[in-house]
């Protein structure tokens, strides 16, 4: 598989835009769903998105996964989103994404990222715990009324 992680500009990839809410609505229940509201989201001056996309002889690329980011202050940044689609997954690239977000979110020079996940999410807490982040706080009814959140944090040492 041949993968490439890149930078979003929402201004020049509207047609990218429109493939990232399809795999969002696919991937996450309505209500932790952000594919109604994305375009608006990805064109926030505060945040940002990076994908990943494969290509194949013959075929155009394919988005199969995502992250975004936001800055949250001068001191904080937060991971707002993270999908891989099903077929695409355990093969890296959620990893690759995430590393690639963490980068982007250094050069902000902020001291922390944070994050909230469903501890049902295991894969994605795994991923996070093996990444350095580390449980905060158990957040009650952070999605809905019967689903919680984890916030969990990963610091840079200045
Ligand atoms: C979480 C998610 C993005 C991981 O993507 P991925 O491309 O499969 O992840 P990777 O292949 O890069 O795996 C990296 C690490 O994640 C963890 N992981 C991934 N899939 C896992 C699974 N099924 N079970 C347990 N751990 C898993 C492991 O720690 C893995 O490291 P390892 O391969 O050394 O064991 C993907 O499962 C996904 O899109 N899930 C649905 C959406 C979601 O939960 N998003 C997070 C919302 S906060």
């Amino acid at each position: 598989m041949a993968a490439v992680i890149e930078e979003l500009d929402p201004r020049k990839c509207t047609e990218s835009v429109e493939e990232i809410s399809r795999l969002e609505k696919k991937t996450f229940p309505k209500h932790e769903s952000l594919a109604r509201s994305l375009e608006q989201e990805v064109m926030r001056k505060n945040s940002g998105l990076i994908y990943a996309k494969v290509t194949s002889e013959g075929r155009g690329g394919e988005i199969v996964g995502y992250v975004m980011y936001c800055w949250i202050s001068s001191l904080c940044a937060s991971i707002t989103k993270l999908a891989v689609k099903e077929s695409y997954r355990r093969q890296g690239l959620g990893e690759a994404l995430m590393k690639a977000a963490i980068q982007k979110c250094r050069t902000r020079n902020v001291l922390r990222v944070c994050l909230h996940v469903d501890p049902e999410r295991i894969p994605a807490v795994s991923l996070y715990e093996n990444l350095g982040f580390q449980i905060e706080v158990l957040v009650a009814s952070y999605y809905s009324v019967d689903r919680n959140a984890y916030r969990m944090y990963l610091d840079f040492d200045g």
